[in-house]
C-alpha cells in the first residue's frame, strides 16, 4: 500500500484516488504523523502532496525525516518535491512570479519515471509531456545524488530524480486530468518502482469487509438509519451480506421524498434483499412541525431535529442493539481530520443518521476506508442496480429545502410530480458527447442525467397567470435546476438542450395541475448555490 502525506494542496485527494484506480491501496494522512508512524505504517512507497506553503516560511511544514529513511520510493509532488530538495540538502527559491496552468515538460536523462512518457515530439527530437503547474517556488539547486528529470523555460529544474534511492519530484501536478500522462506515471510509481501488485479491487474488497464487520460485531445487532442515498443504501447491503438479520435499518419517511422513492426503497431493501427494515411514516409529525415556518436554516433545524427524534424513538425499541451503523466515507473522514481548516459554514448540513447521545451504541463504519467512485462501484458489485448507485446527491431534509419558504404537503405533491417529469426526461434524452481519444469509454455520459451532477425541480410559491384552452390560469411556478460540478464546492448551470427542456415543460403545465409556468436556473455557484435554500 501506499502512503500519502498531505501538506494541505486541494486535489491531495485526487491522488489516492489516482493510485487506487491503478488497482493499489493508498491512504491519505496528515504530513504531521510521527516518524513511528511512517515506520510501522508499512508502505510500500510514499509520495508527498502539493501545498499552499512555502518551504521558505520559518515554520514550513516538512515531511517526517523517517519518510527518507525508510528504504522505500518516494515520489515528491509540487510542495511535496520542494520539501523533498529542502529536507535532503538542496536548494529552494521564491519565485518572482506565480505559474498556473498549462505547461510543457521535456523529459531529460534516463529515468524509470519518465522514460517513454511522453505527448509528442518537438522538431529537434525532444519527448515532451503535457502538464499542469500550479506554483510559486521552485526547486534552485537539487539535493546531492539528484540528477535533473525535466524542465521547462521557466522552471529549469521541473521534475529531479536520485534513482538510487528512488526518490523522485515532479513539480507539477500528475493527479490532475489536465496533466495528460499523469495516471500514466503514477501507475508507474507505484506498480514498477514501489512494486505493488494490482489487488485493490472490489469483489475482493467485499470478502474482505465482510470478514471485518463479522469480526467486529460477533453476535450482536446492529441498527442502520436507511435513507435511500448512496452511502446508507451501500453500507446496508454490505452489513446484511455480512451479518444478515443481525441488522435492522430504520428507514424514516419525512414525506419530503421524491416520488415513489419509499416505495421502492422498500422493495429494494425489504423485499429483492430481504432486509429487515422498519419503514416509520412520519409525514405528519414533519409536517405539523414544519407549519407556518418558512426560514430556511430555521427549516433545517426543524427536519434534524424531528429525524433524530424519530430514529431515537424507534431504534430504542431495538433494545438488544449494539451497534449504529453509518455510510461515513472517505473524503468525510478525511474532511473532518482536516483541523478545522474549513470555511465559515454557507448552510448547515443535516445528514441522516446522528448518533443520539445517550444510547450507548458503537459506531460501525464499514465504507470509511471508500471514496465515493468505489462506494458506487461496490453497490453494483453487491448487487444493488446501477440507477440507484449512480443517483445524484439528494440533501437530508429532502424537498423541504426545494420548496421556498413554508412547507407544505399540496406543495410536495406537485413538486414531486414534476421533479419527477425532469429526471426521467434526463434519463431518457441521449447525450451527444464528444469522444476524447484515450478517454475511458465506460465513463462518457450516455443520457443527460449522467451528463449532469444534480438535476431537480424546485417549487416557488407563487402564482402567474397563464392561460389554458379558453380559460385563465392562476398558478404556481417550478423552476428546474440542473448543473455540472467536479466538487459540489462550484458549479456550472447545464447547457440543456432546448428541445429537452421544452419538452420537459410542455409535459409539467399539461399533467401537473396547479403548475402553469416552469423556468430554467441559469445561474452559476458561486455566486448561487445549487439548492434554492
Ligand atoms: P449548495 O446548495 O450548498 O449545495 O450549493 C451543495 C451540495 O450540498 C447539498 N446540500 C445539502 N445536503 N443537507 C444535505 O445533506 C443539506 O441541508 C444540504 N443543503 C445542500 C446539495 O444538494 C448539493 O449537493
Amino acid at each position: 500500500k501506499i502512503l500519502i502525506l498531505d501538506f494541505g494542496s486541494q486535489v491531495t485527494q485526487l491522488i489516492a484516488r489516482r493510485v487506487r484506480d491503478s488497482g493499489v491501496f493508498s491512504e491519505v494522512f496528515p504530513y504531521d504523523v510521527s516518524d513511528e508512524f511512517v515506520r510501522n505504517y508499512g508502505a510500500a512507497g510514499v509520495i508527498l502532496s502539493g501545498s499552499h506553503s512555502s518551504t521558505l516560511e520559518g515554520d514550513a511544514p516538512r515531511a517526517p525525516d523517517a519518510v527518507f529513511e525508510l528504504g522505500v520510493p518516494v515520489l515528491g509532488i509540487c510542495y511535496g518535491m520542494q520539501t523533498m530538495a529542502a529536507q535532503l540538502g538542496g536548494k529552494v527559491e521564491n519565485g518572482k512570479v506565480r505559474e498556473f496552468g498549462y505547461a510543457e515538460v521535456r523529459a531529460r536523462n534516463h529515468t524509470k519515471l519518465l522514460d517513454g512518457i511522453v505527448d509528442f515530439v518537438t522538431d529537434e527530437g525532444h519527448g515532451m509531456q503535457k502538464v499542469w503547474m500550479s506554483h510559486g517556488d521552485k526547486v534552485l539547486d537539487m539535493p546531492p545524488g539528484f540528477v535533473l528529470m525535466g524542465d521547462t523555460p521557466s522552471c529549469p529544474i521541473a521534475a529531479m530524480a536520485n534513482e538510487e534511492k528512488s526518490f523522485y519530484g515532479v513539480q507539477w501536478h500528475p493527479e490532475v486530468t489536465h496533466t495528460v500522462q499523469g495516471k500514466v506515471m503514477l501507475s508507474r510509481f507505484v506498480h514498477e518502482i514501489c512494486g505493488c501488485k494490482s489487488d485493490w479491487n472490489m469483489p475482493d474488497y467485499i470478502s474482505e469487509a465482510v470478514e471485518k464487520i463479522r469480526a467486529q460485531v460477533g453476535t450482536d445487532e446492529v441498527i442502520l438509519g436507511l435513507s435511500g442515498g448512496v452511502d446508507s443504501s451501500v453500507a446496508a447491503a454490505l452489513i446484511h451480506r455480512a451479518i444478515g438479520d443481525q441488522l435492522t435499518c430504520v428507514f424514516v419517511d419525512h414525506g419530503l421524498l421524491r416520488l415513489n422513492e419509499g416505495k421502492m426503497v422498500m422493495d429494494m431493501f425489504a423485499n429483492n434483499l430481504g432486509v429487515k427494515v422498519i419503514r416509520v411514516d412520519a409525514e405528519d409529525q414533519f409536517m405539523g412541525h414544519l407549519k407556518g415556518v418558512s426560514d430556511p436554516e430555521q427549516k433545517r433545524k426543524i427536519i434534524g431535529r424531528e429525524f433524530v427524534e424519530v430514529f431515537d424513538k424507534e431504534s430504542g425499541k431495538l433494545v438488544n442493539a449494539k451497534w449504529l451503523a453509518q455510510g461515513t466515507i472517505y473524503p468525510d473522514v478525511i474532511e473532518s481530520a482536516g483541523k478545522g481548516k474549513k470555511g465559515q459554514t454557507i448552510k448547515s448540513h443535516h445528514n441522516v443518521g446522528g448518533l443520539p447521545e445517550h444510547m450507548k451504541l458503537s459506531l460501525l463504519e464499514p465504507l470509511r476506508e471508500l471514496f465515493k467512485d468505489e462506494v458506487r462501484k461496490l453497490g453494483v458489485a453487491l448487487g444493488l442496480p446501477h440507477d440507484m448507485v449512480y443517483r445524484h446527491p439528494f440533501p437530508g431534509p429532502g424537498l423541504g429545502v426545494r420548496i421556498l419558504g413554508e412547507v407544505k404537503k399540496e406543495y410536495a405533491d406537485l413538486l414531486r410530480q414534476a421533479d419527477a417529469i425532469f429526471i426521467e426526461e434526463l434519463r431518457n434524452t441521449p447525450y451527444e458527447a464528444t469522444v476524447v481519444p484515450g478517454f475511458d469509454q465506460d465513463s462518457v455520459p450516455k443520457n443527460w442525467y449522467d451528463a449532469t451532477s444534480q438535476a431537480f425541480a424546485v417549487f416557488l410559491p407563487v402564482k402567474s397567470v397563464g392561460v389554458m384552452g379558453d380559460g385563465r390560469t392562476y398558478e404556481y411556478v417550478v423552476a428546474l435546476r440542473a448543473v455540472q460540478t467536479q466538487d459540489f464546492m462550484t458549479a456550472h448551470w447545464a447547457h440543456l438542450p432546448h428541445a429537452l427542456l421544452g419538452k420537459v415543460s410542455n409535459r409539467i403545465i399539461n399533467e401537473v395541475r396547479g403548475i402553469n409556468r416552469v423556468v430554467y436556473d441559469i445561474s452559476g455557484k458561486p455566486p448561487a448555490t445549487i439548492e434554492w435554500e
